[in-house]
């Protein structure tokens, strides 16, 4: 069947989606940005014929099938909900899902409620490194997987979110059974105009035991390549791009495998448009996948805000960071809103 997509968001990685639509013979009818420059620019670069500065008018004037939400978090919930209301059958959301448990609820009742296909960009599930890794943890190559670990910056909601979805993934997505966290946020701190803190530690259970403890921002850590991941007869490292490193049991020394396959962003909206199409059953980052690592995400701050182990299911449903901020326990003592990615 035909599909018409459309782009809100016409910054960095609005390219990489529009390459996708093209890769797949997808016409883009539109793109939008708050920012005319932003979307005449994507627009002139991919000959899309027409561009917007509201995302309710395009969505009204030009009723697309398919929408890549390429925005800062801030606005992915009410984006979201806006696209299902009108009519879009297929939504690709760009990662973090959102801002809070309860704007991912909102996002997944809305797609629900008007039988929307919703998907995060939780890219790294179409990896080739990452889908080599997968395989071979499949097929025993470490072992039982006993401990995951990894260490990021720019953020748990922003980079934290990629590793701990792709964690999730290497080991057959088990639901998190608690978590345990802390944060500092000393400086005023920003991330494409969301606050965020300074740095972030913690570590997660998984149901079955398999754990994965991981460090976002901390200073001077050497050695992790992006995840690693300990099984009872062997270690495996992996990495975007980088290819997957394998130590088991059965023989010295490393063996380094470079995969190549299908570009991820390509591939993730081609199985968003197979489950529009029913050919697909569920994307494999399907909203109800991605509210799992937002979940995650808010019990690590809840985790600092009630100074302990959290539970799941979490019941908070406002962002606990912000909570924590707004109410004077996270206490900035220099001075001076910066924001790591906005200039
Ligand atoms: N999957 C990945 O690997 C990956 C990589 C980079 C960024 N991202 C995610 O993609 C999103 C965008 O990141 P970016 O680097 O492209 O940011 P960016 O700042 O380069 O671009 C975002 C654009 O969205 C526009 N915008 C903001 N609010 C809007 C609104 N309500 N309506 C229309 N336009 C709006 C801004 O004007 C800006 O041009 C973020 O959520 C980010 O985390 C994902």
């Amino acid at each position: 069947m035909e599909r018409r997509a459309a782009i809100i968001g016409c910054g960095g990685i609005s390219s990489a989606h529009a390459n996708a639509y093209k890769a797949l013979g997808i016409p883009i009818v539109a793109c939008v940005d708050i920012k005319r420059e932003a979307a005449e620019s994507l627009a002139s670069k991919f000959d899309i014929p027409a561009v917007y500065t509201d995302h309710r008018e395009m969505l009204e004037k030009e009723r697309p099938d398919l929408v890549s939400i390429c925005t800062w978090a801030q606005s992915h919930a009410d984006i979201t909900i806006d696209c299902a209301e009108a009519g879009v059958k297929g939504i690709m959301c760009e990662k973090p899902m959102c801002r809070s448990l309860g704007e991912a609820d909102a996002m997944i009742y809305a797609c629900r409620r008007n039988d929307v296909k919703l998907a995060v960009g939780h890219v790294r599930r179409f990896e080739p490194s990452y889908l080599e890794a997968k395989r071979l943890i499949a097929e025993g190559a470490i072992g039982e997987p006993l401990y995951l670990a990894f260490h990021t910056s720019g953020g748990l909601l922003n980079n934290g979110t990629h590793l701990i979805d792709a964690a999730k993934f290497l080991i057959g997505d088990p639901k998190a059974e608690w978590v345990i966290g802390q944060v500092e946020r000393k400086t005023d701190r920003y991330e494409r105009g969301a606050r965020i803190e300074d740095l972030c530690a913690g570590a997660i259970c998984f149901k079955g035991g398999v754990r994965c403890v991981f460090e976002v921002d901390t200073p001077n850590r050497p050695g992790i390549e992006e995840l690693e991941v300990y099984g009872t007869e062997g270690v495996l490292r992996v990495g975007w791009g980088r290819g997957v490193r394998l130590m088991s049991v059965k023989r010295a020394g490393w063996d380094e495998r470079r995969p190549k396959g299908e570009s991820p962003f390509v591939a993730q909206i081609r199985e968003l448009v197979g489950w529009v199409d029913g050919e697909v059953e569920e994307h494999r980052s399907s909203g109800e996948r991605g509210r799992e690592v937002m979940e995650i995400m808010m019990a690590i701050y809840e985790s600092v805000r009630s100074k302990g182990l959290v539970r799941m299911p979490l019941r908070v449903k406002v962002n606990p960071l912000e909570v924590m901020i707004d109410e004077g326990f996270l206490e900035v003592l220099k001075p001076g809103r910066y924001d790591i990615r906005l200039r």
